[in-house]
Formats: structure tokens, C-alpha cells, sequence
């Protein structure tokens, strides 16, 4: 079979290599790709906009194409799922309409809420006024969120009431993420804990939930500074328990799907949960609808079983005959080091020379998953904020995390910077809670 996989970062690369794998791909496409995937698949330079499906469509025919694999969450938004099937091709990725769960914060909310799925308490607001006179009424910290899709900028995470005003004026006055993005908000309840992201693969009524995965979202250690796109993972996260697990499936994840089948816009694809472990039980922070990176590199290095196969499953909405005990998986974890151009998350520099790939290529149970990176001549260059994924098993996850900075170690280019705590939230005790604060003064 031929297949097309669409995106050109990280988690791309991370499935044009294990798609590779499978003995039934006989050809792999990847548009546009980087330096990465075109050494396991042929990139194809077509970039996809909004108002231009036909240029995909036509090579997807043209090529005889068997899957197509929509990686980033764009296109899906878009409705490229729904062309393509009226093309008569096959895709892996949910309908314009079902993509709202990440397209629309005010959607998913509104969906939580009509299936009881647990979420932070919150309001959505089309007005900036009555946003302002909620925020002035609540007496805990908040979170305002741009309801459009914003590249993962548009969601301000507040500690005073000042700044939660404020992003109601950088996201509806000022329009800072667009203005289809911030016509609307939610203003929710901020909440405390270790983030989860659990993807399931989903199609008709089964759900089936891969490895639990914990991202890295803010740029410095300790999680410091602005978030990115996420700056290293590991899989699987010991701190989903099995129990857990159990009751996200319960209370999230089988209620979700049902809504969505409710509302006729069933779910066919990957929905990938964005959790917060609360003192509470879990809440739901987002749905996404495709592969999370890096979730994804860490995830996938350890998949065993033909990748094939489950993706098909999901189109061709047989997942419910595969045995969940039946897939394979590396019993080793795997942790996931991001690296980044100079400057990332803020404005950042291109064009830099790669070096130590060749060097990493030859480690044993290391991937280097490649991000923004493109070919020139001989040269790998820096191409992107997030470059490269240097993902490594080991026998423990302490292991993982010290073969992973032993790759990382190998590569340089100018200006390049990384997390070097990846891993940490599982490895190190939880740190101790402040002292009690003296009491006043006066008191004494
Ligand atoms: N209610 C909340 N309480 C605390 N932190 C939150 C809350 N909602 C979001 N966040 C933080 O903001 C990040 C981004 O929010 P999310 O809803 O995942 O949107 P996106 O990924 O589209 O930017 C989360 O990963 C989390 O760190
Ligand atoms: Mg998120």
C-alpha cells in the first residue's frame, strides 16, 4: 500500500518512521516533510493551505494513495479529511465537524459540560464586558482562553485578576491571535497538578487508549517561562496508574465519544486528552484530535506492532476486533529531549548548521526524530523553533533520560537549547510545600 502522511514536524517524523516499518507499505509519501522524514519516505513538496486541497488531493490520486495520515491539527480544522473522503480517498483523521474539539475551546467546554465530563468550572463569553464583570465576581485564580485555534499561544494562564483583564484585552480588543480566534473566550477555574496526555485511538463506539504520555510545556527547567510547543516527553508516565486510567475511561473518555456520537459528528481518529491530576480527580484542560508532539515520538519508539494496521482499523472502523492485549509494546520507557533554535519560543534564528547526527545515528535505541530541519547538499540545517526530538529507551526511565542526554550531547548546532530536566516529575520526589508563613506581627 501507498501512503501519504501530511505535516512536516516532529511527530511526523515520528510516524513516516514507523509507518516504514510496516512490511504492507510498499511506498510513503510525506508532504512537505524535513531532512528526517526524507530518509524514510519521499517528500513531496506541497504545503497545505486553507484554500488549496487540490494539489493533495490530486497527488493522493494521481499516486494511487491508499492512506492518507493527516498529522497536524490545520488541515483538520480545515475540513481536508472531509475533501479527501469525497475524493473517495481513505484518511485517517476526524471530519471538519468532529475537529472542533480542539478547533473550538467554546465547543469542547460546552460538550464537557452536556456529558458530564469532569473540567475546570468556567464561563464562554462573545463580549468583552460581561467576560470582565465575571472575572471581577470570582474569588480564585484564572485561565482565559481564545476559543480559536492559536498555535497553543492563546490560552493565558492568569495569577491575578489584573492580568486575567488583561487577556480578555489582548485576546477580543486587541485581537492579538486573530479575530475569528478571539471573538469568544472561556474564563475558567485554574487549576493545580502534574499534567497527562492520553491518546486513544478512536472509531465508532471503541476506544482505545495508547500508553500514557507527560509533555514538558514551559521553555526552562523546572518549568519556568513561557510554554512552547513542548519540550521533551517520556512514555509511558508511571503516574497514571492503571486505577487512573480506569477512570478517565469512565468518566472521560467513553462519555466524550458518546456525545459526539449524540451530536452527529462521531469521532473517527486519534483524540488525545489534555488532563490535570487535581487533588480532586482528573479535569480535563483540552481535547486535541490527532497525534500529540512529542507525545508521539516517545510513544511510538516504543510501539512494536505494525502502526498499519491500527490506523486502518480506525478508518475501516474494525478497531473493536483488534485484542488491546494483542499489540505490542517495547516494555522499556522511552524519554523524548527537544532541542531548539535560539530565541524559541519568542522569535528565533534559521539556517544553522547540524552537527552529530551522523555520530547519534549509530546508538543503539536512539531515534533522532527531526523537527524543523531541511537538507542542503551535504548539510542538515536548522529550519524551525523546535529542531530536532532526541528520543531514547532504556531499561528504567532513569536510564531513558541518561541514554537521551547522552545523544543529545553528540549533537550541536549555534544558539541551540534544551530542558535539561526532562523526565524529572517522575524520577524526583515531589518538591516540599512551602514553610507555614510567620504569623503577623501583631499577632504575637
Ligand atoms: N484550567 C487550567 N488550570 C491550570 N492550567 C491550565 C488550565 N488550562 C490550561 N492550562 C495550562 O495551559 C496549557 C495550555 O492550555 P490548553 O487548554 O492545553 O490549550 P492549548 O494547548 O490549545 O494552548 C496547558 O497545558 C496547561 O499547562
Ligand atoms: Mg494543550
Amino acid at each position: 500500500m501507498r501512503v501519504l502522511v501530511i505535516g512536516r514536524g516532529g511527530r511526523e517524523h515520528a510516524l513516516v518512521w514507523k509507518l516504514a516499518q510496516s512490511p504492507r507499505v510498499d511506498r510513503l509519501f510525506c508532504a512537505p516533510g524535513n531532512a528526517g522524514t526524507a530518509m524514510q519516505a519521499e517528500n513531496v513538496p506541497i504545503e497545505f493551505t486553507p484554500n488549496d486541497f487540490d494539489r493533495l488531493i490530486r497527488f493522493a490520486k494521481k499516486e494511487r494513495v491508499g492512506l492518507v495520515v493527516i498529522g497536524p491539527e490545520e488541515p483538520l480544522a480545515h475540513g481536508l479529511t472531509d475533501a479527501m473522503q469525497k475524493e473517495r480517498l481513505r484518511v485517517f483523521g476526524p471530519t471538519k465537524n468532529a475537529a472542533q474539539l480542539e478547533a473550538s475551546k467554546v465547543f469542547a467546554k460546552n460538550l464537557m459540560r452536556q456529558a458530564d465530563v469532569p473540567t475546570a468550572e468556567f464561563r464562554t463569553f462573545d463580549h468583552p464586558q460581561p467576560a470582565r464583570l465575571y472575572i471581577e465576581s470570582r474569588e480564585y485564580p484564572l485561565v482565559v482562553k481564545a476559543d480559536g485555534l492559536a498555535a497553543g499561544k492563546g490560552v493565558i494562564v492568569c495569577s491575578t485578576r489584573q492580568e486575567a483583564l488583561n487577556a480578555i484585552d489582548r485576546i477580543m480588543i486587541r485581537e492579538e491571535f486573530g479575530a475569528a480566534v478571539g471573538r469568544q473566550v472561556v474564563v475558567e477555574k485554574r487549576l493545580e497538578g502534574q499534567e497527562l496526555s492520553l491518546f486513544s485511538l478512536v472509531s465508532g463506539r471503541t476506544i482505545l487508549p495508547l500508553p500514557p504520555t507527560q509533555d514538558h510545556k514551559a521553555v526552562y527547567d523546572g518549568d519556568q517561562g513561557p510554554n512552547t510547543g513542548g519540550m521533551g516527553a517520556y512514555c509511558p508516565a508511571p503516574i497514571a496508574t492503571p486505577e487512573l486510567l480506569q477512570q478517565i475511561e469512565e468518566q472521560v473518555l467513553v462519555p466524550t465519544v458518546s456525545a459526539m456520537k449524540h451530536v452527529r459528528m462521531s469521532f473517527k481518529g486519534l483524540l488525545f486528552t489534555g488532563l490535570m491530576l487535581t487533588s480532586q480527580g482528573p479535569r480535563v484542560l483540552e481535547y486535541n484530535v490527532r497525534f500529540g508532539d512529542p507525545e508521539t515520538q516517545p510513544l511510538l519508539m516504543r510501539l512494536k506492532s505494525d502502526l498499519l494496521d491500527l490506523l486502518e482499523a480506525v478508518v475501516d472502523e474494525t478497531l473493536g476486533e483488534i485484542d488491546e492485549s494483542r499489540i505490542e509494546w517495547d516494555p522499556r520507557p522511552a524519554v523524548c529531549v527537544v532541542l531548539c533554535s535560539q530565541g524559541y519560543p519568542g522569535p528565533y534564528v534559521k539556517g544553522r548548521v547540524i552537527q552529530g547526527l551522523e555520530d547519534v545515528g549509530r546508538m543503539t535505541d536512539v531515534q533522532v526524530f527531526h523537527a524543523g530541519t531541511r537538507r542542503e547538499g551535504d548539510v542538515i540545517l536548522t529550519d524551525g523553533g523546535r529542531v530536532l526530538g532526541v528520543t531514547a529507551l532504556g531499561d528504567t526511565l532513569a536510564d531513558a533520560k541518561r541514554r537521551a542526554y547522552e545523544a543529545v550531547s553528540r549533537i550541536s548546532f549555534l544558539g541551540m537549547h534544551y530542558r535539561k530536566d526532562i523526565a524529572d516529575k517522575a524520577l524526583l520526589p515531589p518538591p516540599a510545600p512551602p514553610p507555614p508563613t510567620p504569623p503577623a506581627l501583631e499577632a504575637l
